[in-house]
């Protein structure tokens, strides 16, 4: 007969946390948030540690190199989309890896030959008024000058004006040479009054632009999470198929950790992809997802790095509609850190766990932890800022993002949903949605981190191994969840 489990699966929105002692010393700002992403030996330190317990989704709608970078400089790290070609993921991660902070690689490039009304659609799609003019209009081409919005005039010049009737001549402008540190090109910056630099090499190819604003850059981010040859670390998604092929690629490129990609990761498949790339390769790899105690340890003796917790409670996910399988999230987290915690006890190896998908709103991320896991991989929350790859549309009064999941057909993942045989989806297991737009990433996640940190400092623990160690979780009842809201008052209407 079936084993029927006699507890209910649970998720976030059922817990509360109750406060513990808050001591004077355990202040917001005093609270660590640092936590280990790859396994580690008693005694020692994790080979790879996050600065904030907070990673993006492995998700064509979230996890490109312009997220990346920005999450790294925040301290956390994105797992780059695998769901593409080899060549473009490498890409992606070298990019990230060759991110120089300051330095920016111009998203706006025209040639001569453009018109004053490309100019124009360009700065309305990239939200960027410096655009650089090379021989063939990319971003390392040669630089032949720069036009900004001082050099037009909407109202007297025609559209097709020619860029090169218009932009500022190469001859004109100031220049720094490759090589060049970020203090001495703001010296220059600061020494002409200019808005941007154009970094070029000997043969005047365009490489950067540092910008004015950026110029305390390092000073806005302390927490930037980076390699020992100061790069920012990033990680890449694979999958149980091609990964002879792409994981070779994704060395090349630098790659600083990878995770197999998949809905379910207990399978064999899975299995022979992880132990195939500890006996070929010296990278570290996590694996997912599981729900429950077998599919954890089934991943950690196939030689997995972490462990990705979570079936079916992504906002996007209808895996539970079709498929019938998953497990409320909080339920999944909890038997899986029990797992995980029996076995450090018996070998004394501490495997990080990553609780993926279903995280609404911040404090789930408190509870995620307290329940024992060591990070959070998020799609949905991310996807909704400037830096994920996905368009921004206006619906109504307001802006939205597009969203959708790696399982839908617009992303024709197969690679993570199909168990071995076909090479197609048969059905989907995700949507295509809207996101509310929020914004710049870094503006949100620090609101997040801070109420991160107030929670933590409420529940009395100064980092997220005493939180795991000393919180105190209750189940709260549907009434009270009423009672958790503003509730029997008239909300006056909101200002902003
Ligand atoms: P979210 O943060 O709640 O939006 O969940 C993101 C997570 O949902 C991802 O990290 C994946 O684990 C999962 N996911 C992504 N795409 C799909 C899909 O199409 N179907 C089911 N789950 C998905």
């Amino acid at each position: 007969m079936a084993i029927i489990y006699p507890d209910v699966s649970r998720t976030f929105s059922e817990f509360l946390l109750l406060p513990n002692l808050t001591t004077r010393d355990c202040t917001p700002t005093s609270i660590d948030l640092t936590t280990p992403l790859v396994k580690y030996s008693s005694g020692n330190k994790p080979g790879l540690k996050l600065n904030i317990p907070i990673v993006s989704a492995i998700m064509q709608s979230v996890s490109n190199d312009t997220l990346a970078i920005a999450l790294a400089r925040t301290g956390g790290l994105s797992f780059i989309y695998g769901s593409q070609s080899i060549q473009t993921q490498a890409d992606m991660v070298r990019k990230v890896k060759k991110h120089k902070s300051g330095f920016v690689v111009s998203d706006s490039n025209v040639s001569i030959n453009h018109t004053l009304k490309d100019v124009i659609a360009m700065k309305e799609k990239t939200g960027h008024s410096t655009i650089a003019v090379t021989h063939d209009g990319t971003a390392s081409g040669k630089l032949l000058g720069i036009v900004t919005g001082r050099d037009y005039r909407l109202s007297r010049d025609p559209l097709d004006k020619k860029v090169s009737e218009f932009m500022t001549p190469f001859e004109e402008l100031r220049v720094g040479q490759l090589g060049i540190t970020l203090s001495e090109a703001n010296d220059i910056i600061w020494e002409y009054k200019l808005n941007s630099l154009p970094i070029i090499d000997k043969e005047q190819r365009l490489h950067y632009l540092v910008f004015r604003k950026d110029y305390d850059d390092h000073k806005a981010n302390p927490e930037q999470l980076l390699d020992p040859q100061k790069r920012l670390v990033v990680g890449a998604g694979i999958n149980t198929r091609d990964y002879k092929e792409r994981v070779p690629e994704l060395i090349n490129s630098e790659v600083d950790v990878l995770c197999v990609d998949s809905s379910d990761g207990f399978t064999e498949y899975q299995r022979d992809t992880i132990k195939y790339i500890k006996e070929n390769h010296d990278i570290k790899v996590g694996g997912g997802n599981v729900v429950d105690k077998e599919g954890f340890m089934y991943l950690v003796e196939s030689g997995a790095d972490f462990v990705k917790v979570g079936i079916g409670g992504g906002s996007i996910c209808i895996t539970r509609e079709q498929k019938g399988i998953g497990r409320g999230q909080a339920s999944a987290v909890i038997e899986v850190a029990k797992a995980r915690d029996e076995y450090y006890e018996k070998t004394g190896i501490y495997i990080p766990i990553c609780s993926d998908g279903g995280i609404v709103h911040d404090y789930h991320i408190v509870l995620a932890l307290a329940m024992g896991a060591d990070f959070v991989m998020m799609g949905r929350y991310f996807a909704r800022f400037d830096e994920s790859p996905n368009k921004k549309v206006k619906r109504g009064n307001s802006y939205v993002k597009e969203y959708w999941g790696e399982g839908s057909n617009r992303a024709r993942n197969w690679q993570r949903y199909d168990l071995g045989e076909s090479a197609n989806l048969k059905f989907e297991e995700g949507v295509d949605s809207y996101v509310p737009y929020a914004g710049k990433l870094k503006d949100n996640l620090d609101v997040t981190l801070s109420k991160i940190r107030s929670t933590m400092s409420s529940c009395g623990a100064k980092s997220i191994k005493e939180l795991q160690e000393t919180s105190r979780i209750t189940v709260v009842s549907s009434t009270s969840l009423i009672e958790g809201g503003a509730h029997d008052v008239i909300l006056k209407e909101s200002e902003y």
